[in-house]
């Protein structure tokens, strides 16, 4: 592994990674509470205790859902849609990486193709947690206003249960897995390394740089220096 370059890069804005934390922290919520409430169902148990968690259950959906939609209205529309279109448009280029990169693990010959701002895997992962997201959501809301609907109840355990392998395995890649835990910053204080974003996502950086180019030949660079070097906008910082 590369030794880090002195430098950071501005991966998420604060709204982003708002976004992201409140979806992380209410989404741990409802599934510890989801848990124990269909611990409960299995038993056949109606106690008072189940309704408790029931309360919390439905309290932190309220806030997973308000939370997100309200995130999203208050952030700058321009960067919720280049997100969408980066994450949620898959070309053929992605069945290539998501073919070649397993391959490549075993063979260093073998390259996918360069990322943008996300890769392909992450670009499944997205797609899995929006619709599962969604799906849990509409038919949370289904179940508070038709108790006794079975149907809803088996649509919402199943969808649950299903995004527990791909979150684990977000997870592995955001915390253990030694190539990509270095972009743990991005969701903490939204930077990342310079070179590891350069070797994860060239695409995506070439054209931060290019962009800052642009902006730097119209003279609109807003450049600034606050006691440290900086390559217009704060895109690119120097590590204090
Ligand atoms: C302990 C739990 C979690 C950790 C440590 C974590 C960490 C991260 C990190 C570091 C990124 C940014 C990766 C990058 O630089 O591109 C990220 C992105 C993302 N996270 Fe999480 N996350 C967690 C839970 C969740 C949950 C519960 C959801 C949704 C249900 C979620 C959905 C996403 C999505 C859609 C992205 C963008 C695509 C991607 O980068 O994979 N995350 N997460």
């Amino acid at each position: 592994m590369k030794r880090g370059s002195g430098y950071n890069i501005v991966r998420f804005s604060v709204c982003e990674r708002m976004f992201h934390n409140i979806v992380m922290v209410t989404y741990f919520l409802l599934l510890m509470t989801g848990m124990v409430i269909i611990g409960y169902n299995f038993q056949g148990e109606r106690n008072s205790l189940r309704e408790i968690f029931v309360l919390a259950h439905k309290t932190t959906g309220v806030i997973f859902l308000g939370g997100a939609i309200l995130i999203v209205l208050c952030g700058k529309r321009a960067v919720w849609m280049e997100n969408v279109r980066l994450l949620f448009v898959f070309t053929l280029r992605d069945i290539e990486w998501l073919v070649k990169k397993p391959v490549s693990i075993l063979f260093r010959g073998v390259k996918p193709p360069p990322a943008d701002k996300f890769n392909s895997g992450q670009k499944v992962w997205s797609a899995i947690a929006f619709f599962g997201s969604v799906t849990l959501a509409v038919s949370g809301i289904y179940l508070w206003m038709n108790r006794l609907s079975i149907l809803a109840l088996l649509i919402h355990t199943f969808i649950a249960l299903g995004m527990i392998l791909p979150l684990m395995g977000h997870m592995y890649m955001a915390i253990i897995n030694r190539e990509t835990r270095a972009g743990i910053g991005s969701i903490v204080n939204g930077k990342v390394d310079l070179r590891w974003a350069e070797d994860h996502y060239p695409v995506w950086v070439e054209r931060k740089r290019r962009e800052l180019l642009k902006r730097k030949s119209r003279k609109k660079t807003g450049l600034k220096k606050r006691g440290k070097k900086t390559f217009g906008l704060y895109d690119i910082q120097e590590k204090r």
